[in-house]
């Protein structure tokens, strides 16, 4: 059995790319591997969040992993500041850790892009990132594409403080998906699908109304070619809509191409948002009824609890094998 870790924003607006690059490895996971999902409400503040929607958003997701079938039964479900040993773990990997290193982060440069002097918490993230992960004791870190960079990090840290110090952590591999690693914007597939995208189109949310789905497929950008055929060079919109119809419906994409053959645009987005719709009816009525009872708490403090467990006897190994504390 392998220990696995993973972790979302609090933010607003989870998409489709949130859940067929993670939260669907999240619910297959479990099954067989001792699994603990995070909602990583610090990382939310390297940029600066209202209070009120912030707590309203950490709620939001954790539903949301109940929603898509994460069961709090078989897998630890908590909230990143309820358990001190990510920022206390974090400072330790602070001090084993460059500014070189940080400062080669794509993410990092593309959120500081253009600014004279960015937060110190943009730059910093990664690290707490990697706190989140060895934390745990962590084999496995089941997230898209865009977190790889991230993962490298993070061993590359594990395995340096193992070779200065004792043995102290775990060395985790990243998880990706083959087709849902990466899914793009709908309205530029050039850019990966995101939460913060100003245009609204650009993504399908999990709990967009079915008119907001219809509107996003039947306007997603494709091409002139007219055929469907995937060839993420050349054609990067439909081949980005076959992706999503793949893994939504769990069909391969080359019997896809076969079904489509000779059929238009038109017909092949009203089908994917059929497609779309089945999956996320069911996780959207879900998530209206675990949001609005009383045992999401419940279960947040619940996990919160088993997490502190494993947490404090990493941090005593930490701690033991740096010669902190008394
Ligand atoms: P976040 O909140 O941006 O995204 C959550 C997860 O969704 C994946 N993802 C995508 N997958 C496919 N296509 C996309 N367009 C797409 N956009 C996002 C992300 O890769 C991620 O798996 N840094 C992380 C959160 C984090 C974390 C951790 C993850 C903090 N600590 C420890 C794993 C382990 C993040 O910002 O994810």
């Amino acid at each position: 059995m392998k220990r696995v870790f993973s972790g979302v924003q609090p933010t607003g607006n989870i998409h489709i790319g949130n859940y067929l690059g993670a939260l669907k490895q999240f619910v297959e996971l479990q099954e067989e591997n001792e699994c603990i999902y995070c909602i990583v409400d610090m990382h939310s503040i390297t940029v600066p969040q209202d209070p009120k929607e912030l707590r309203k958003n950490t709620l939001d997701v954790a539903a949301l992993y109940l929603a898509v079938g994460v069961d709090p039964s078989k897998s630890i479900v908590f909230v990143q500041s309820d358990v001190p040993g990510h920022a206390e773990l974090s400072w330790v990997l602070t001090c084993n850790s460059y500014t070189g290193e940080l400062s080669r982060m794509t993410q990092f440069k593309d959120k500081s892009k253009g600014r004279e002097s960015a937060p110190t918490g943009l730059f910093t993230y990664p690290i707490l990132m990697a706190a989140d992960i060895l934390l745990y004791d962590t084999d496995i870190v089941p997230v898209g594409n865009d977190q790889k960079q991230h993962i490298e990090l993070c061993r590359d840290i594990a395995i340096r403080i193992n070779n200065k110090y004792k043995k102290t952590f775990v060395v985790p591999d990243g998880r990706f998906l083959k087709a849902g690693a990466r899914i793009m914007a709908l309205d530029d597939p050039q850019k990966k699908m995101s939460k913060s995208a100003e245009n609204i189109h650009s993504r399908i949310s999990l709990l967009d109304e079915p008119s907001k789905i219809k509107k996003s497929i039947m306007r997603a950008t494709t091409d002139s070619e007219g055929s469907i055929r995937f060839d993420a060079e050349n054609k990067p919109g439909i081949s980005n809509l076959l992706n999503i119809y793949s893994v939504f419906s769990g069909k391969e994409i080359a019997d896809i191409e076969k079904d489509y053959e000779g059929r238009g645009y038109g017909d092949f987005k009203k089908d994917l948002v059929e497609v779309t719709m089945e999956a996320l009816t069911p996780i959207k009525e879900r998530f209206e009824e675990i949001r609005n009872s009383d045992e999401l708490i419940k279960i947040l403090r619940d996990g919160a609890e088993k997490a502190n467990a494993i947490a404090e006897k990493t941090m005593k190994r930490v701690k033991d094998n740096f010669g902190l504390g008394i």
